[in-house]
This record gives structure tokens, sequence and C-alpha cells, in this order.
């Protein structure tokens, strides 16, 4: 690894996690900085949030790029040119093969709004109002093969409120979502993390 860290950020949407990921860097918060953003659709909001923060941004169509391989075979070819230490998914919409995972083996992130490994998959707050749960809140685990599973580094719990709907609760959820995916790229590059198997530690405690 470089002395400071290169990071490639996958996004499909919004992207407001990614741009605080870029705004942690920037600010010197992470020993890193962000070499590419990525995005597989040309109409992801924040395609333009990681231009105005002045980060080089690439669009791999994956309506227009097929099939899924080749799609994926682009994005790796990216990230490979831009020399990246970590992969920041941040809200990015797509499953990534095996292939992909080897390439950058415990070196992928991926953000997850539910306590994992409850409510994997999509509309992960939908999914815990409908359980009826008095708590969520949001993961940053590695990734493996399979979907939101991998080696977990932090969970924050949120609260369910009586009058919550889905936007609200989101909401709640996204502004602990920002801080705990900075606090484990912070990790990350300060080497305090080790998996071994299923369980991450963290060297000097969570903090
Ligand atoms: C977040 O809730 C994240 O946990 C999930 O997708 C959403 C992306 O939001 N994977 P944003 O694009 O980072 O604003």
């Amino acid at each position: 690894m470089s002395t400071s860290g290169r990071v490639g950020i996958l996004i499909s949407g919004r992207g407001s996690n990614m741009v605080a990921l870029i705004e942690a860097m920037q600010r010197g918060e992470i020993a890193a900085e962000t070499a590419i953003v990525i995005s597989n659709r040309p109409d992801a909001g924040g395609l333009a949030r990681a231009r105005a923060l002045g980060v080089m941004t690439r669009v791999v169509d994956s309506g227009v790029v097929k099939p899924r391989k080749l799609h994926e075979q682009r994005v790796i070819e990216l990230l490979r040119e831009q020399r990246v230490d970590l992969v920041c998914l941040a809200g990015y919409m797509r499953l990534l093969s095996a292939g992909m995972v080897a390439e950058f083996r415990q070196r992928i992130l991926n953000i997850h709004p539910s306590l994992l490994p409850a409510f994997p998959g999509l509309d992960a707050q939908r999914q815990a109002l409908d359980y009826g749960v008095r708590f969520t809140g949001c993961t940053v685990h590695f990734v493996d093969e399979a979907c939101d599973h991998g080696p977990i580094v932090l969970q924050a719990a949120v609260p369910v409120e009586p009058d919550d709907d889905e936007a609200r609760l989101s909401a709640r959820i996204l502004e602990q979502e920002h801080r705990l995916y900075v606090r484990a790229v912070r990790l990350f590059f300060d080497q305090r993390l080790e998996i071994d198997g299923r369980r991450v530690t963290i060297a000097g405690g969570v903090s």
C-alpha cells in the first residue's frame, strides 16, 4: 500500500455516503485520497457531487456495457489503472462476482442500512419497519461472494420511533451511516483491521 492510500468509490445514485468519505479524506481524517468515483448509471446524482469536490469520475453504463462480466471487467480495469488500495461500495446497486471479490480480496467495503444479518438486500429500512423491530441501524462490512454477508467491521444501532415512516427512519439511519463509513475507512488505512474468518479484530479497540 502506498503511504497515502487510494480509494475507488462505486455508486449508483445520490452518493451521500460517497460525499462523506471524500470530504473526510480531503479534511485529512483518513490517510487516503479518492482516486476515482465510478457509477454504473449515467444519471447518478453523485457524479456531479464528486466532480464538484474535484474528484475524477467515470461512468460504465450497465444499461449499455453488457453482459455483466464485461461491465465488471471495465470497472476492474479502471480501478487497476488508478491503483486503488480499497474499493468502497456506496449505494452501488450491483452484485459483485467472485472474480472481482478475488481481485480485491479483503479490500472491498460496503455499507448497508440495517444491523446485519437482519434485513439484507433491498429496502432494508422498509423490512425493519414491517418486521416491527425497536432498533435497526447500519453495518459496514467487508464484501465477500454473498450479498450483504462479509465480515462485519462496525455497526451502529438506531431506534425505530413509533411514528416512523420509511423516509424518517432512513434519514435517521443515514446520519449514522456517514459517520460509520468514515470511521471504518479510517481504521482500514490506519491498518487496524484484521480479518479472522468472519470476525474482524480492531487493534486498540473500537474508537
Ligand atoms: C445507503 O442507505 C446505503 O446504506 C445503501 O444505499 C444507500 C445509498 O445512499 N447501500 P447514498 O447514495 O450513499 O446517499
